[in-house]
């Protein structure tokens, strides 16, 4: 077992967030112009074998839990079988994925074959029409069904809504009513500046502590549950509800002291804080005949020099563009 890497602010490196694709089949508007984004060419993305070459790299470093993102990982080509190799890598304890669930039902029973035990699911409001207002698709039925089908195969399921000011604050309640009698958590999310277009709002309306006034208001009280180094949720539980809630501050940032993740953009670009503008590139190397002992070196060398928080990091640059890019292509 490789002991545990540490960067220059005492966080560990445990967690890989690997963007398997830029592509989604949604296009909500939080995160993508109605149009899309300009897809990068498929030569620009890492190949699987490349993945996978990385993340048995990167499981030499300490790295045991890999989170599959994108855009929607379901709509890359071969993902189970990439999948399958991934989760045999040595070291690699834990592999799952964020998917919005509208292709994701029929592969559970192939999920669950693999040993996946937990998948975060995207969903932002239980009403149809609004559904289909915020991701430019009207697809709600089918997440539905792979929010039962994980259930029913015994996959924990985290639902992930994010709280958007005159968009879906009319959902938080029917949403956060499913961990009364499922055992989902169900998380809110605080609104990030990454919709590929315009910039954001100086101030969030719905911050983390306006959420959790809300839910607290309406299903009564909210009884914290300790966190885990980390974690970027702050969970609590309800009397009576078989799930949990969770909020996440993921503008206001409240979790980067114990921040022990990476990530890989799909044109396999480090990432040491979500909000940089890529620290390494990843693919030059791998392309570029590097043994993996110099991809080793470089991947340590990066996370040694991580910025303590990188949105003030990227912030203090002049002309920052943090806001044109799109969560798709960061991989959230
Ligand atoms: P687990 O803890 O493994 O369940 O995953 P997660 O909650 O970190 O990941 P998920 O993909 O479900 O993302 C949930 C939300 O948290 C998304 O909006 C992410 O963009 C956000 N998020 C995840 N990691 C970070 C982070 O390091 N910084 C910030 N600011 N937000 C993050
Ligand atoms: N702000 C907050 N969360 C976002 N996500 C996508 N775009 C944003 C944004 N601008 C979420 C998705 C998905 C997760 C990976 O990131 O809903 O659940
Ligand atoms: Fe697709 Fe996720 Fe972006 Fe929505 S948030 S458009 S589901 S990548």
């Amino acid at each position: 077992v490789p002991s545990v890497l540490f960067d220059n602010h005492g966080r560990p490196l445990e967690y890989l967030r690997l963007a398997v694709t830029d592509r989604c089949n949604l296009r909500c508007f939080y995160c993508m112009p109605e149009e899309g984004i300009k897809y990068l060419p498929k030569q620009e993305l890492l190949t699987y074998e490349e993945m996978e070459r990385l993340v048995a790299v990167l499981a030499g470093l300490g790295v045991r839990k890999v989170r599959l993102t994108g855009g929607e990982p379901f709509v890359r080509r071969d993902l189970v079988p990439f999948m399958d190799r991934l989760s045999q890598i040595s070291g690699i304890e834990e592999l799952t994925m964020t998917t919005n669930g509208v292709l994701t039902a029929p592969h559970v029973p192939e999920l669950a074959r693999m040993g996946v035990k937990a998948v975060n699911l995207s969903l932002d409001t239980l009403d149809r029409a609004r559904f289909a207002s915020i991701t430019r698709r009207d697809e709600l039925p089918r997440v539905l069904d792979t929010l039962y089908a994980l259930l029913a195969a015994g996959i924990r399921v985290k639902i992930n809504a994010v709280v958007m000011d005159g968009q879906n604050t009319q959902d938080l309640l029917p949403l956060a009513e499913l961990t009364r009698d499922l055992p989902v958590d169900v998380r809110f999310i605080e609104e990030m500046p990454f919709n590929g277009g315009s910039h954001a709002a100086a101030v969030l309306p719905w911050n983390h502590h306006r959420i959790r006034e809300h839910l607290a208001l309406n299903l009564g009280e909210l009884t914290p549950v300790p966190a885990r180094s980390g974690d970027t949720a702050s969970h609590y539980t309800v009397a009576g509800h078989q799930g949990r809630l969770g909020i996440i501050a993921a503008y206001s940032r409240t979790f980067c002291g114990t921040c022990n993740r990476i990530r890989l953009t799909a044109e396999g670009g480090l990432k040491t804080c979500l909000y940089d503008q890529g620290v390494l590139d990843i693919r030059a190397l791998l392309r570029g005949g590097s043994t993996d002992e110099q991809l080793a070196e470089a991947l340590k060398a990066a996370f040694r020099n991580r910025a303590a928080n990188g949105f003030e990091a990227e912030s203090q640059r002049p002309l920052h563009q943090l806001s044109f890019e799109s969560m798709s292509t960061i991989g959230g």
